[in-house]
C-alpha cells in the first residue's frame, strides 16, 4: 500500500515545491494541512499539481486547519493514517517576527507543540521531519561554519521560536521515543516565492527602475551574504532524508539522540552580487545603495553559515544556485503575478 505524508503549510514556498516534488518522485499520497494566512496562497499549490494528470492530482488533499489550535478527532479523522510527516507551516518573515512576537510563539512553538502532540498518538508513524533554520545559531563571523549540534544564539524572535520548535521535537522524541529529524536549511529561493523575500524583492525593484537596498557592516564595505539553494533542492533533500536509513546512526558524544542536518547550498553569494546576477539577466544597470542595516536594525545578521557535510557524507549534494537563479528570475518575470504585493 502506497505511503502517506502529511505536509504542513503546503499553501506555502517550500512545502509547495516539495509535493511537487513528492508528486513526482512517489506514489505516496500528501496531505497538507494549512490555514491560509498573508503567505499561504492555494494559487501556489494548484499551480503546480494542475501540470500533472487528473489520476495524480487525486494524492493531494488539502486540510484547512490553524496550528494554535489543537488537531481534534475530526481533523485527525479527515487527515487519515499517516506514515510521514514533514512540518514546514511558521511564520517565517523575520522582520514580522520583530513587529509581532507573540504572534510567532503562537505559529511556531505552540503550533509545533500541538502537531507534535497529533504526532505522538499516531500507530504507525515512520518520521517527523521538523523544518528549523540556519538562522537559529545566529550570525556566523569570518569564517566560521555551524555544526549540526553547536549552541544555539537566536538573534530575532523568529529564529527563536524556530529553536524552541527545535527542543520540544527533541523532548518528544527523547520522551515519547517519537521518530524525529531535524533540518536547518539556509536561504531558499525559487518560483512563487513572497515578494517579501529578498531575491523576488530585488527583481521587482530592478524591473522597476529602483533603488536596490544591500544590507552592508558597518563600514558599508562588506555585503551580507547567505548560502543560496533552490527550493526544488531543499525538497530533494527532505525526500532523501525521508527514505533514509537511519538505524545506524548514533548519538553524538553528549549522548544527544535525536539526528539534525544541514541543508547547504553549494555557493556562498554576497547581496551585492547577487543584486548584479538579477540586474545583469535583466539587462539592466544596478541602482543600488549599501547600508549599514545590521548595526541600526538588531535581529538581522551579516552572515549566516553551516557546515554541510553530514548530508554530503551520507550521499546528498546540492545543485549550484546559479544554475537555477537566472531561471528562476526569467520565470518570475514572465509570471509577474508573483511579484504583487
Ligand atoms: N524560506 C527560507 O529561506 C527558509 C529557510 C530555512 C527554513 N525555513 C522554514 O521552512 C518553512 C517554510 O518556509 P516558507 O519560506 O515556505 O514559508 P511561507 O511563509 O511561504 O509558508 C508558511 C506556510 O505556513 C502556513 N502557516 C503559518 N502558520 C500557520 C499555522 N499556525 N497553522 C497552519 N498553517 C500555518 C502559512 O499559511 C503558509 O502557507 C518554515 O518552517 C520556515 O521556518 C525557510
Amino acid at each position: 500500500m502506497s505511503k502517506t505524508i502529511l505536509i504542513t503549510g503546503g499553501a506555502g514556498f517550500i512545502a509547495h515545491h516539495a509535493i511537487n516534488k513528492i508528486l513526482s518522485e512517489t506514489d505516496w499520497k500528501i496531505v497538507t494541512l494549512d490555514r491560509l494566512d498573508f503567505s499561504g496562497n492555494l494559487n501556489r499549490l494548484k499551480e503546480v499539481v494542475d501540470t500533472f494528470p487528473l489520476s495524480e492530482q487525486k494524492r493531494v488533499q488539502v486540510v484547512y486547519h490553524d496550528l494554535k489550535a489543537e488537531l481534534n478527532p475530526e481533523i485527525a479523522a479527515t487527515i487519515g493514517k499517516v506514515d510521514y510527516i514533514a512540518h514546514l507551516a511558521a511564520g517565517s518573515h523575520v522582520d514580522r517576527s520583530i513587529s509581532y512576537p507573540l504572534e510567532f510563539v503562537m505559529d511556531n512553538v505552540v503550533g509545533t507543540a500541538h502537531i507534535l502532540d497529533y504526532a505522538r498518538k499516531l500507530d504507525s508513524l515512520e518520521r517527523f521531519a521538523y523544518f528549523s533554520t540556519d538562522e537559529v545559531f545566529g550570525p556566523a563571523p569570518g569564517d566560521i561554519k555551524y555544526k549540526e549540534n553547536d549552541r544555539y544564539n537566536s538573534t530575532n524572535p523568529y529564529s527563536a521560536t524556530k529553536a524552541g520548535g527545535e527542543e520540544l521535537v527533541v523532548a518528544f522524541e527523547n520522551t515519547y521515543g517519537l521518530p524525529s529529524i531535524i533540518t536547518h536549511t539556509m536561504n531558499v529561493f525559487g518560483e512563487r516565492q513572497n515578494p517579501e523575500k529578498y531575491i523576488p524583492m530585488v527583481i521587482k525593484r530592478v524591473r522597476d527602475g529602483e533603488k536596490v537596498t544591500v544590507h552592508a557592516n558597518s563600514e558599508k564595505t562588506v555585503a551580507g551574504s547567505r548560502h543560496y539553494i533552490h527550493a526544488e533542492d531543499v525538497s530533494g533533500a527532505l525526500l532523501f532524508l525521508l527514505n533514509y536509513n537511519m538505524s545506524q546512526m548514533q548519538p553524538d558524544v553528549t549522548g544527544a539522540k535525536c539526528q539534525k542536518f544541514n541543508i547547504v547550498g553549494k555557493d556562498e553569494i554576497d547581496n551585492l552580487q547577487l543584486a548584479q546576477f538579477i540586474a545583469e539577466t535583466q539587462n539592466k544597470e544596478l541602482d543600488y545603495e549599501m547600508v549599514d542595516f545590521h548595526s541600526q536594525r538588531p535581529g538581522h545578521d551579516l552572515r549566516y553559515a553551516l557546515d554541510g557535510s553530514k548530508m554530503v557524507n551520507m550521499g546528498w549534494s546540492p545543485q549550484s544556485a546559479f544554475n537555477r537563479l537566472e531561471s528562476t528570475i526569467k520565470w518570475t518575470l514572465k509570471n509577474n503575478r508573483w511579484l504583487a504585493i
